[in-house]
């Protein structure tokens, strides 16, 4: 069984849209929705947004429906300014900006874990679903969508993604979260709180987040709408992919 999270309905409202035999289980205010994507057993939900919500969501995960790997999908704020709306970021580790028991334990250092960064388990079949949909992506977004957000080739990014309870739209945040992070691509909400339940647990998992805006301004205008619009149609093509 893979387990696959995400924040929000809208970042895997086309891949439930595929799900054959659907069952419905609710638990803990959440809807666990199993069933087959092509030939593999899944299980698929949604979180809600920030790191307490995608760790309650991920403990449930594991301890009621044994997952062999767990797989998140979602939109993200571009740190490294070389990244556009639609490049898709491959995690190779996952670290809470937020995390500060200074001067008790290194800054960023998860109290008695004795880690900062947690590293992604390496998937080969997974990655090469993301360069396979990346290949056709034009296949899977319509150009007009593409043309909206300025998408014209986007790039696969492996690297550091950082996450924490604050949604990033002023450069006092950016600054401090670039600055803080050394090589950090992008920030999200939940991926360090799926990295340490899956850590503690010793279940392999995988972040694969889509720039939805560059973590400014204008951040809060551009990641509701590509979210709504094109996000889930990410999610489909990788994971529809990697399933079958
Ligand atoms: N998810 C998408 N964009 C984000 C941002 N700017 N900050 C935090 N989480 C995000």
């Amino acid at each position: 069984m893979i387990g696959i999270i995400s924040a929000m309905h809208d970042e895997l409202a086309e891949l439930l849209l595929i799900l054959k035999n659907k069952k419905t289980t609710v638990l803990g205010n959440r809807e666990y929705y199993t069933g087959t994507l092509h030939h593999k057993n899944v299980v698929i939900v949604f979180s809600k947004w920030g790191k307490v919500a995608a760790a309650i969501t991920t403990t449930q995960l594991i301890s009621s429906f044994h997952p062999s790997e767990i797989i998140f999908t979602g939109v993200a704020g571009a740190i490294n300014q070389e990244l556009n709306i639609g490049d898709i970021v491959y995690g190779t580790s996952l670290v809470q900006h937020d995390m500060d028991a200074s001067p008790l334990f290194s800054k960023l250092e998860i109290p008695l874990l004795n880690k900062t960064y947690i590293e992604t388990n390496s998937n080969v079949s997974l990655f090469n679903s993301v360069t396979h949909f990346q290949t056709s992506y034009f296949k899977h977004i319509p150009k007009k969508e593409a043309e909206e957000f300025g998408i014209q080739s986007p790039k696969i990014v492996k690297g550091i993604i950082a996450s924490g309870d604050e949604f990033v739209s002023d450069a006092v945040s950016f600054n401090n979260i670039k600055n803080n992070i050394p090589n950090l691509q992008c920030v999200e909400m939940e991926g360090a709180a799926v990295a340490q339940v899956c850590y503690e647990y010793n279940i392999p998992f995988n972040i694969i987040r889509i720039i939805s805006d560059k973590a400014d301004h204008s951040a809060p205008i551009d990641f509701p709408v590509f979210t709504k619009k094109v996000a889930s149609k990410y999610a489909k093509g990788i994971l529809e992919n990697y399933c079958s």
